[in-house]
C-alpha cells in the first residue's frame, strides 16, 4: 500500500524535472499540481446486508438479496462505500492542491421517500465527511440534480435549501474569497481563483439548463427569462471576457454536461439532458471564449467519457477542435434504469495533475474499486485503473490531442477498447460494444450538438438497419429459393 505511492511520487518529480530541462518559459515557476474530481456519491440510508430482500437496498428493484458489506449493481452507494472512497483519495493523494465535488448526494428514489431536510442532512455529512479527511484542502463543490427536493426541480435563484447548504459550505467558501459564499447562496454558480495557481474555477449551475427542471423547461421560448435562466449565460460570458484580460486559465465545472448521453441506444437522436436552446448557447458560449477556457469537468453520467467542442459547428472537414470536457465516472455503481444497456458502473475517483503557470491538464488517472472483488474480500481495495498518458500515450492534454484520440477510436479497435473498457470504470467487457454501440460513442464525443448528433448517430443507424435487415432477410430469402 505504502510503495504504490512512489511511482507516482517519482513520476511527479519526473514530469518537473523534464519541464525544467526542456527550457519551458516559466520554467522558474512551474510546478506540478494534483487535484481530485469526485462526483455522484448517491449515498443510499436504506442499504443493509441482512434483512427483507426487497427492501435492503432503497426503493431498488433488481437487487439480489445478496448484498455485499461495499455495495451492489442494483443500488446506490451504502456509506462503507463512500468512506473507502474518501479514504482511498487520503492513500493515493493525501495533499491535492484542491478538490472538485460535482453533486448528486442523495439516492435514487422516489420523492416521497424524501424531504428538503433530509436532501440537507445527506449533504451535510457527506461534507463532514471529505472536510475530515481533508481538513486543510480547497473544495469546490456544486449541486447535482439529485440534491434538491424534489428532484430536478431547483428554481432560479436563491432557495432555503441552497442557503442551507450554502451554510454547509461556508468553510470552504471563505477560504475560497469573498464573494463565493454570497453568490452561491443567490444563485448556485461561483468563481474563485486556485491560490499559488493561473487557474480559476467557474462553477455553472447546470441545473437551470436540465430539460426535467421545470422552472424553466415549461418557459416557451419567448419568455424573456426563458433565454438565460438567472442570466447565467451573460454573467459567465462577461466573467470569462475579465478573466482572459486578467490572463487566467479558467476551468469550467458543473453537475451536468452538455451533448448527448453516450450509452443510450433506443432512439436515433439519443437522450440528452440540457433543453436544445441551452446546448446551443453553451455551445456559443464555449467557442467565443474557447481561448480563455483550459478544460471542463462534470459528472451526473456516472460513466467515464469526454466531449469535444469545435470552433465552426457547420464546418464538418475544416472545423478545428477548440475545447474539451472531462465526464468523470461517478462512486455509486447503481445500474441505470433509462434503458437496459445504460448499465452500471465500478466506483471512480479521478485525480488530475496540472501545470500551475500554464493550467494544462497533464494527466488524468482514474482509481477504481472492483466491487464484487471488495464485497468477497471484506476489504475495499482501491487502486488505479488507469490514466491517460498510458492509455492514450498523451504527454498533456489539450483539444486537439483529445480529437487525436478521438479519431483513432474511430480507426483503431484496440483503442477504442481500452475507452470503452474505463467507460463503466472497467465493468462491461468491449465485446458487448456492437458496431451501432461503437459509432453512438464516437457520435456523442465529436457532436456536442444535438442536430449534428442526430446526423452522425443517423449515419450509424442506416448502416446497421441496412445489416439488420439483410440478417432478417436472409432467412425468408433461403425458405423462398428452396
Ligand atoms: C427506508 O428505511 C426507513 C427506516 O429506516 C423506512 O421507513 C423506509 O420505508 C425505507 N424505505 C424504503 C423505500 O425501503
Ligand atoms: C448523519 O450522521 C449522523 C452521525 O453519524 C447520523 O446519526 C445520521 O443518521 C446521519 N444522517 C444521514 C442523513 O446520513
Ligand atoms: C492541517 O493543518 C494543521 C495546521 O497547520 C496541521 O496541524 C494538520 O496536520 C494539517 N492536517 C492535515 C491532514 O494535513
Ligand atoms: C442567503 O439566501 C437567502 C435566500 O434564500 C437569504 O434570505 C439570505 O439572506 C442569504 N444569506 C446571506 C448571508 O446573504
Ligand atoms: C500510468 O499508468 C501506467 C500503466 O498502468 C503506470 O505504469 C504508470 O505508473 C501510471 N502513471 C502514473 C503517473 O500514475
Ligand atoms: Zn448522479
Ligand atoms: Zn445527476
Amino acid at each position: 500500500m505504502r510503495t504504490a505511492r512512489f511511482p507516482g511520487v517519482l513520476s511527479r518529480w519526473a514530469v518537473a524535472v523534464v519541464v525544467v530541462l526542456a527550457g519551458h518559459p516559466h520554467s522558474a515557476a512551474a510546478r506540478i499540481g494534483t487535484f481530485w474530481h469526485v462526483t455522484d456519491f448517491h449515498h443510499d440510508l436504506n442499504y443493509s446486508t441482512s434483512g427483507d430482500p426487497k427492501t435492503m437496498c432503497w426503493g431498488t428493484s433488481g437487487a439480489s438479496g445478496d448484498l455485499g458489506a461495499f455495495g451492489d449493481y442494483a443500488c446506490d452507494a451504502p456509506l462503507s462505500l463512500l468512506t473507502s472512497a474518501v479514504d482511498a483519495m487520503v492513500k493515493f493523494e493525501s495533499n491535492p492542491d484542491f478538490i472538485l465535488w460535482t453533486g448528486d448526494d442523495t439516492a435514487h428514489v422516489s420523492d416521497d421517500d424524501f424531504n428538503t431536510n433530509l436532501v440537507v442532512d445527506i449533504v451535510a455529512n457527506l461534507t463532514h465527511l471529505i472536510a475530515d479527511r481533508f481538513p486543510n484542502t480547497t473544495v469546490f463543490p456544486v449541486l447535482g440534480n439529485h440534491d434538491y427536493y424534489p428532484k430536478n426541480q431547483i428554481p432560479v435563484g436563491p432557495s432555503p435549501l441552497q442557503a442551507s447548504v450554502a451554510d454547509l459550505w461556508k468553510p470552504w467558501f471563505d477560504k475560497l474569497g469573498g464573494g463565493v459564499y454570497n453568490s452561491f447562496n443567490s444563485s448556485g454558480r461561483y468563481v474563485a481563483d486556485v491560490p499559488g495557481s493561473s487557474v480559476t474555477v467557474v462553477a455553472l449551475n447546470t441545473l437551470l439548463w436540465y430539460k426535467n427542471n421545470e422552472h424553466t423547461a415549461a418557459l416557451p421560448d419567448t419568455d424573456p427569462g426563458a433565454l438565460d435562466p438567472d442570466g447565467q449565460f451573460s454573467w459567465a460570458s462577461n466573467l470569462l471576457a475579465n478573466l482572459a484580460m486578467r490572463g487566467r486559465r479558467v476551468y469550467l465545472v458543473g453537475h451536468i454536461p452538455p451533448g448527448t448521453f453516450e450509452r443510450y441506444q433506443q432512439k436515433r437522436e439519443g437522450f440528452h439532458w440540457y433543453q436544445p436552446r441551452y446546448n446551443e448557447r453553451f455551445i456559443k458560449l464555449v467557442q467565443q471564449h474557447a481561448r480563455v477556457i483550459e478544460a471542463q469537468f462534470y459528472g451526473h453520467h456516472h460513466t467515464d467519457s469526454f466531449r469535444l467542442i469545435f470552433d465552426d459547428e457547420k464546418n464538418a472537414d475544416q472545423r478545428t477542435p477548440v475545447s474539451y470536457l472531462l465526464l468523470s465516472p461517478g462512486v455509486t455503481p447503481w445500474r441505470s434504469t433509462l434503458s437496459k444497456e445504460t448499465g452500471a458502473n465500478n466506483p471512480g475517483i479521478r485525480l488530475v495533475s496540472y501545470d500551475t503557470t500554464t493550467g494544462a491538464v497533464v494527466d488524468v488517472s482514474t482509481y477504481y474499486l472492483d466491487l464484487p472483488a471488495a464485497n468477497l474480500q471484506g476489504r475495499a481495495e482501491w487502486q488505479l485503473e488507469y490514466n491517460f498518458s498510458s492509455t492514450y500515450t498523451l504527454s498533456s492534454l489539450s483539444p486537439e490531442a483529445l480529437y487525436e484520440v478521438a479519431n483513432t477510436m474511430k480507426d483503431d479497435k484496440a483503442t477504442f477498447d481500452r475507452y470503452y473498457r474505463a467507460n463503466t470504470v472497467g465493468l462491461e467487457d468491449p465485446k458487448v460494444c456492437t458496431d451501432q454501440c461503437r459509432l453512438l460513442h464516437r457520435c456523442a464525443v465529436t457532436e456536442v450538438d444535438y442536430t449534428r448528433f442526430y446526423d452522425c448517430n443517423t449515419a450509424a443507424w442506416t448502416h446497421l438497419s441496412r445489416w439488420a435487415a439483410l440478417s432478417v432477410a436472409a432467412p425468408v430469402l433461403l425458405v423462398l429459393l428452396r
